[in-house]
């Protein structure tokens, strides 16, 4: 009797432990748990057989269960420690990071090529002594030619190819007439740098609709043309380099007496002559002059006590020349590939 007994816990123990390793969830395993220790489970039923054993064989077969209970307990708590770490694996590896992937590339942004040259145009000014004025896009027809001695029907007006918003007003062509409002509002001496958008009727690869200037100007007692020359001279070193000429040509503006163009020595060839130079080895970067006595009549200014110089620059011009851009439309199409490259 107690060996049937024994024998059916030692079959109940092998049973158990097959179902244990069976078992594929932790909910399995706790089924297993109730199904065969639990009160109703098998072993209870197991143990009451019992009653029907004498008092003296009673001890044994319960060592013999506590044993096999103990056994399948700790058989059980090993599966179960088994499958958490199986599950943590599997977390761990659905969770895995490919370290070889490439990695998210980081944009950077960057100043516009135009923001860049303004900035250092200035900065080749500020030191001697310059001051930034502006003046308003829309201009009078006053501010923008009258008084910078461009009569009405004179020829110099169609050179502009100016926007006119009405009989009067219009985008300014230049940042020439900061030099009036300036002039109005200040006495001498002044050293102005006046940067700004301009606007001219025109669209091709050299030409934009909208495009930028820098205008600069001094006026004082006794200002000579020799010191137009070294300021100039003096800005194209720090833009271009120590290295690298300039010569001035006469020419001709309403608000300039004597006037000259000025160019550099090509920055593409050295001075030897290219394709940008058309073969000259000179490329022309500004305009420049003595401020005509009747631009200081308009403004009352008394031009047998003072004289002054002034300049004008494309911005565009001097960033293509400078990085070596052969479409000025580029400046105006934010195309990321091309901003980039600065
Ligand atoms: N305003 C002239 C232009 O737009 C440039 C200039 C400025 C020339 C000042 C002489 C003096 O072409």
């Amino acid at each position: 009797m107690l060996n049937d007994l024994i024998e059916s816990l030692s079959s109940f123990k092998k049973e158990v432990e097959a179902a244990i390793l069976g078992a594929e969830t932790e909910k399995a395993l706790e089924d297993i748990r109730v199904g065969y220790l639990g009160k109703k489970g098998k072993i209870s039923g197991i143990l009451k057989g019992v009653g029907a054993l004498p008092h003296e064989d009673r001890p044994r077969l319960g060592e013999k269960a506590n044993e096999i209970k103990r056994a399948v307990e700790s058989t059980i708590k090993e599966r179960a420690e088994a499958l958490s770490s199986f599950a943590r694996q599997e977390k761990l590896q659905s969770e895995a990071i490919d370290l070889t992937l490439p990695g998210r590339r980081v944009l950077k942004g960057s100043l516009h090529p135009v923001t860049t040259i303004l900035k250092e145009i200035s900065d080749a000014f500020l030191p001697l002594g310059f001051v930034v004025e502006e003046g308003p896009d829309i201009e009078s027809d006053f501010y923008n030619f009258e008084a910078l001695n461009i009569p009405k029907e004179h020829p110099a007006r169609e050179m502009q190819d100016t926007f006119y918003l009405s009989e009067d007003m219009l985008l300014r062509t230049h940042t020439s007439p900061v030099q009036i409002r300036t002039m109005e509002k200040y006495d001498p001496p002044l050293r102005v740098l006046a940067p700004g958008t301009v606007y001219r009727c025109d669209s091709d690869i050299t030409h934009t609709p909208m495009f930028h200037q820098v205008e600069g100007f001094v006026v004082d007692k006794g200002v000579t043309f020799a010191q137009l020359k070294w300021t100039l001279t003096s800005f194209v070193h720090a833009i271009f380099g120590q290295d690298v000429g300039i010569r001035l040509r006469p020419s001709f503006f309403p608000f300039t007496e004597p006037s000259a163009e000025v160019d550099i020595e090509c920055v593409i060839c050295g001075g030897e002559g290219c394709r940008v130079c058309k073969g000259t080895g000179w490329l022309e970067i500004l305009g420049a002059g003595m401020i005509d006595p009747e631009v200081f009549k308009s403004v009352g200014y008394d031009p047998e006590i003072y004289s002054g110089f002034a300049f004008g620059m494309g911005v565009e011009r001097i960033a293509m020349l400078k990085y070596g851009i052969k479409d000025l439309r580029l400046f105006f199409e934010n195309d990321v590939r091309f901003l980039n490259q600065f």
